[in-house]
């Protein structure tokens, strides 16, 4: 048992989409789960009495790697989040046809390890529509 918070960011429901199976699935597996929207989350304190913090975010940009848009001042500020020691694994949706596959995930990742998270390396970059039976596979995969 344990408590996990998924915080996604989605422009047009991909990511959304996956943040609900995420969300399911872990609660299918004995957690107590929090899911927010990251567009509503203040980042101060955002991980504070959780187990495991699931991050999910598309990516956008073309040259440059650019986060989902609500997800930018969140990113911006994670050192407030309390993510030190904290369990985080992290998901996202993108296009392989761009330069940066979901850039989005590896930069959140990157920040959340150097800001002393335990960061799953287990990534789960969803390249085009979402996939209900491999989002729910990873989310077992997490734990
Ligand atoms: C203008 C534009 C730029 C994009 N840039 C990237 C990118 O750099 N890397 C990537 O993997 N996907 C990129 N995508 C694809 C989106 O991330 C993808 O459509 C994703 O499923 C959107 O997820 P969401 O609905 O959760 O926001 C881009 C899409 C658009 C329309």
């Amino acid at each position: 048992m344990g408590k996990a918070l998924v915080v996604y960011g989605s422009t047009t429901g991909n990511t959304e989409s996956v943040a609900g199976v995420v969300a399911k699935t872990l609660e299918g597996e004995g957690l107590e789960v929090v899911l927010k929207d990251v567009a509503g989350v203040k980042p101060e304190g955002l991980a504070d009495g959780y187990d495991l913090v699931v991050f999910g975010c598309s990516t956008w940009g073309d040259e440059d790697i650019e986060l989902q848009e609500d997800f930018i001042p969140v990113y911006d500020a994670l050192d407030a989040a309390g993510l030190s020691d904290r369990k985080v694994a992290v998901f996202g949706c993108g296009d392989s046809s761009y330069p940066h596959f979901c850039g989005a995930v590896d930069a959140i990742m990157e920040k959340a390890s150097e800001l002393g998270a335990r960061v799953v390396d287990l990534p789960f970059k969803v390249d085009g529509s979402p996939d209900e039976a491999e989002a729910q596979a990873w989310a077992k995969s997490i734990l």
